[in-house]
């Protein structure tokens, strides 16, 4: 057993993905004729593709059959792939590295804890997989945050109690779901939508290297 865990939550900690993932949102909107705005996307935040379309079509007041909306569904993953497709180490975002570093330096184990079934391609992409021990995503949970089974089984993968993980995240559905999972939860934000995070910062620049060393108890 590792005494510490630190779990990482992928879009919008660990690479800014969120304004791709609006851009596909938007592209569909404007299609299908329903309002869709920066501010709009912001509740689409930690919440599963599905769910993302369902709340969205819940806006613009239009009930589909199974098959219209599987196809919209796909129709916007394969936009959002696109803006995937050029994704390079430069949107890693700043100061991320440097943590992952510290922690990989110090044999600490990491998870990543993502509600993206798109997560390990895009890790792929950006170089960041041999950072992780275990990749827990969209694929393989069936509740979304705030369940904290995403976070559940990072740590029964990183064989670490869920007492002593860490998680960061950007949306408050996971910083619920770190809660309740009993970790430690790192909000990366705004504190006033991140209110039930044990920490708040703005982004990893804020972030210094002794404090991780305390939350690892080095
Ligand atoms: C989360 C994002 O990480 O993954 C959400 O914050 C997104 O905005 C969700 O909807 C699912 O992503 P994907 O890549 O499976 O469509
Ligand atoms: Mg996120």
């Amino acid at each position: 057993m590792f005494k510490k865990g630190f779990i990482f939550d992928l879009d919008g900690v660990i690479v800014d993905t969120a304004k791709y993932h609006y851009l596909a949102w938007k592209h569909l909107a404007d299609e299908l004729g329903i309002p869709f705005t920066k501010e709009q996307n912001e509740q689409f935040k930690g919440v599963s593709r599905k769910r993302c379309l369902e709340i969205l079509l819940e806006w613009g007041d239009l009930t589909v059959p199974q098959t219209q909306f599987d196809a919209w569904l796909a129709e916007k993953n394969e936009d959002y792939l696109r803006y995937i497709e050029t994704m390079t180490a430069s949107e890693i975002l700043p100061d991320v590295p440097k943590v992952l570093k510290y922690l990989q330096e110090h044999n600490i184990p990491m998870a990543l804890g993502s509600a993206s079934k798109n997560a390990r391609p895009i890790l792929k992409k950006v170089g960041l997989i041999p950072y992780f021990s275990t990749i827990v995503d969209g694929t393989q949970v069936q509740k979304a945050k705030p369940d904290p089974e995403v976070f559940m089984i990072a740590a029964r993968e990183l064989k670490v109690a869920p007492n002593n993980c860490v998680v960061f995240e950007d949306a408050l559905a996971g910083i619920e779901a770190a809660n309740t999972a009993g970790m430690t939860s790192i909000g990366i934000g705004q504190k006033e939508i991140l209110t039930e995070a044990h920490f708040v910062f703005r982004d990893f620049t804020e972030i210094e290297l002794n404090f991780i060393k305390e939350l690892a108890e080095l």
